[in-house]
């Protein structure tokens, strides 16, 4: 791994073993783009990949040189009205009105490690030892308009990771605002590519949406306050052949969780430019002399192994080196969570009977979910005020979370801090930490209000609530919730040439609330969740190890959700529920044993009524509890494949391997019925090709398991698996396998 400066062709070459990414600074003192791709070797110049071209129409840099024009040079950091005529990367007003930016090299530093962002808030990926990771910082600037930009790059050791962010600073008169400050800019010298994206709405979060390249802006993005079940902060471009084992892709991720954009803009001359950032709709930051606004990171990741490859990549830096705390590296507790058990309809006599029959089948953790504070009988009042129930729990939060203890669990609690109900004690007290103009009246949503988290007194009021509930209290796990949308961005408290910030400093305000909550309950397992998977996004990863996946507990629904999720998230961040038949959701009523095989590949638990399942049921959850605690190292570290596609057929798969390539586990799913159907094989991945291994289909249900056969890896992963089913009636739809794969020798 090594960052090059090769200073006679000012050519900057960060390269490790597996990707090159240069770039150099061009005459005019711009930062020209010149690869970015599997590694190449070092040379002390690329200037041969400099290209432009005289085009009618456009605008030259140099006087008499009508060839070298911004527009058609690809750039690192492109701004405007200086030649460069696409959207650009950076967007600021002077104070004499003046949009006007040329940014130029002055100077770059090259070091060891990978340093926190600056201005501390910000959630980003991080190394734990210098030698993981090399840093670029390149700084530019515009010394009429007092702009300077740091451009910051790493590049990790192990992995082909490029990290990138922006520092704009400010050091003229008067204020500059920001209207656009994208985290990075990427120009590709082609179109040839198909779009990736992960899109949908509530209950069918992250489904893969793929689409060829056009001309002119495509893209995804959220206003809504948060990441959003409808976009996800991701997209990757592939090459129109690449599949999920073979062919080039790149991937892009923003490690935010607010609004943003993420675009691919193709001109007429085939050139892609990727962007991503803060979404500028809304947003504005004043910066005065001195001061400096730093842009969330993104992850680029490259792959010539497909978008597994890709995944896969994502899958280890996220888990390793964006997630933290003490959680990060442990397995997790088997869960039963109360919510869809009883809803807002519960005693502490209906829980502790769903808390000891879950014991008794081996469950770790017992979740109490929404509705253990007053006037929580519904979904609206009560939020804000964080009064326990002592009609529901008669001894509190405290002596429920012992008597769980007693029994031997652990003890998760929701809540949902962002918000308030109109009528609570802090609705009535401070009108004005709500999010709303004054004389307007704000929007509902799940009949709810949005606190002011751009405003630090609210969070630090917040903090000190939830600090007296929890003190004291056994809690073991806590799920933060965020059930809506946000409307009326505007903060009562901040000046009027604020609002723009509002925002922007909301998602600060959460991170910070997440950090102050982390410090001082380190030993607590946090899982993210909004609406469901609202905000499953790599900023939220940073918080929490693992986040609520989706409200869909439907094992066929959950089959794409959790296929599309894992594009960028590791196994070990989806929270994956066996939920009751029917499904609450969508009606559709699948065995036991399917919905467990599609949840065990996610942070696995339970969430419908125990007591209920009947002694067949519940000696069937007692099994797949003892199986998911035995092979649960594997299932959420493990390297995870995606097989086939539920998104392009009847039938979906993954797998997961160990890290010593000695077992793994097949999840093989049906979803509807085919009698007198074709030969079935399946063909496996990231098995050792020379390794000897035992399969066993497992017994589901009623059915007992396969016999064993031994086959080699590169049989398994080349002739397949065949996994055609003798007995289709007796499995009826959505079906569903499970193979272990064992070292045999
Ligand atoms: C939305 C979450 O996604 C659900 O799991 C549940 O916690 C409810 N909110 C509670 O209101």
């Amino acid at each position: 791994m090594a960052i090059e400066f090769h200073k006679d062709s000012q050519t900057f070459h960060l390269h490790n073993a597996f990707i090159s990414y240069i770039f150099k600074v061009l005459p005019s003192g711009h930062l020209g783009q010149l690869y970015y791709g599997r590694a190449i070797h070092d040379r002390p110049d690329f200037d041969h990949l400099f290209e432009t071209a005289y085009r009618s129409m456009s605008v030259h840099y140099f006087d008499g040189e009508p060839a070298y024009s911004l527009e058609h040079i690809k750039q690192e950091y492109p701004t405007c009205g200086t030649g460069d005529i696409h959207l650009p990367a950076l967007d600021a007003a002077a104070p004499n009105g003046s949009r006007l930016l040329d940014l130029h090299y002055q100077s770059h530093t090259i070091a060891p490690g990978k340093p926190p962002l600056e201005g501390g808030e910000l959630p980003s990926t991080y190394v734990e030892s210098p030698d993981e990771a090399v840093t670029l910082t390149v700084t530019l600037a515009d010394a009429l308009a007092g702009v300077t930009v740091d451009l910051v790059y790493t590049l990790y050791e192990g992995l082909p990771v490029l990290t990138r962010h922006a520092v704009i600073g400010y050091t003229g008169e008067g204020t500059l605002r920001l209207d656009r400050a994208m985290s990075f800019c990427l120009d590709l010298p082609d179109m040839d590519y198909d779009l990736v994206e992960l899109t949908g709405a509530w209950a069918r979060e992250r489904h893969v949406v793929t689409r060829p390249l056009a001309h002119g802006v495509q893209g995804v993005y959220s206003l809504r306050g948060c990441s959003s079940h409808h976009f996800n902060p991701f997209l990757a471009l592939k090459r129109h052949e690449t599949t999920e084992f073979a062919g080039e892709v790149y991937g892009f991720s923003l490690v935010y969780s607010g609004n943003f954009a993420a675009q691919a803009d193709v001109d007429p001359y085939h050139v892609t430019r990727v962007t991503m950032g803060i979404h500028p709709q809304g947003f504005r930051w004043d910066l005065h002399s001195g001061e400096r606004f730093t842009t969330p990171e993104a992850v680029l990741v490259y792959s010539e192994q497909g978008l597994n490859g890709m995944s896969q990549t994502y899958h280890q830096l996220y888990r390793t080196r964006l997630a933290r705390g003490e959680w990060r590296d442990k397995v997790r507790p088997i869960l039963v969570n109360n919510w869809e058990a009883t809803y807002f309809d519960f005693t502490e006599e209906k829980l502790l009977g769903l808390a000891a029959e879950a014991k008794r089948l081996g469950i770790e953790l017992f979740v109490l979910d929404d509705g253990w504070f007053t006037n929580r009988n519904d979904d609206h009042g009560g939020l804000g005020d964080w009064q326990i129930n002592y009609e529901k729990l008669p001894d509190g939060i405290q002596g429920f979370g012992a008597k769980l203890h007693e029994m031997g669990l652990l003890f998760g609690l929701w809540i949902e801090p962002e918000m308030v109900n109109a009528g609570t004690a802090l609705w009535n007290e401070h009108p004005d930490w709500v999010l709303h103009e004054p004389g307007r009246r704000p929007q509902q949503g799940r009949f709810q209000y949005v606190l002011d988290y751009s405003n630090p007194a609210v969070v630090d009021w917040i903090f000190a609530r939830l600090c007296s509930v929890l003190d004291g209290v056994p809690v073991d796990y806590i799920k933060w919730d965020m059930n809506r949308s946000i409307s009326d961005a505007y903060s009562c408290t901040a000046a009027s040439d604020a609002q723009g910030m509002v925002l922007h400093k909301y998602i600060l305000g959460v991170y910070r609330l997440y950090r102050l909550l982390t410090e001082r309950y380190p030993h607590i397992l946090f899982e993210s969740c909004a609406s469901g998977g609202a905000r499953f996004d790599p900023g939220m990863l940073a918080c929490a190890p693992q986040c609520w996946t989706s409200d869909d507990t439907d094992a066929v629904e959950r089959l794409r959700i959790q296929y599309g999720t894992s594009f960028v998230y590791p196994v070990s961040s989806m929270g994956a529920h066996v939920a009751a038949a029917p499904n609450h959701q969508v009606g559709r009523i699948t065995s036991l044993t399917m919905r467990a095989n599609v949840a065990i590949f996610g942070a696995f638990g339970y969430e419908l009524d125990l007591t209920a399942l009947g002694e067949h049921g519940q000696d069937l959850v007692a099994r797949q509890v003892a199986f998911v605690k035995k092979y649960r190292e594997l299932l959420q570290f493990g390297t995870f494949w995606r097989l086939k596609s539920p998104f392009e057929g009847n039938e979906a798969a993954w797998m997961t391997v160990s890290s010593d390539q000695r077992t793994a586990l097949v999840g093989q799913y049906l979803i509807l019925q085919e009698v007198n159907a074709g030969y079935r094989r399946l063909r496996l991945a990231g098995l050792d090709p020379d390794r000897l291994y035992r399969v066993t289909r497992l017994g589901s249900g009623a059915r007992a398991a396969g016999q064993p056969v031994t086959a080699y890896g590169d049989e398994l992963m080349r002739a397949g698996l065949v996994t055609t089913d003798e007995d289709p009636a007796s499995e009826g739809d959505f079906a569903s396998h499970l193979y272990l794969i064992e070292a045999a020798e």
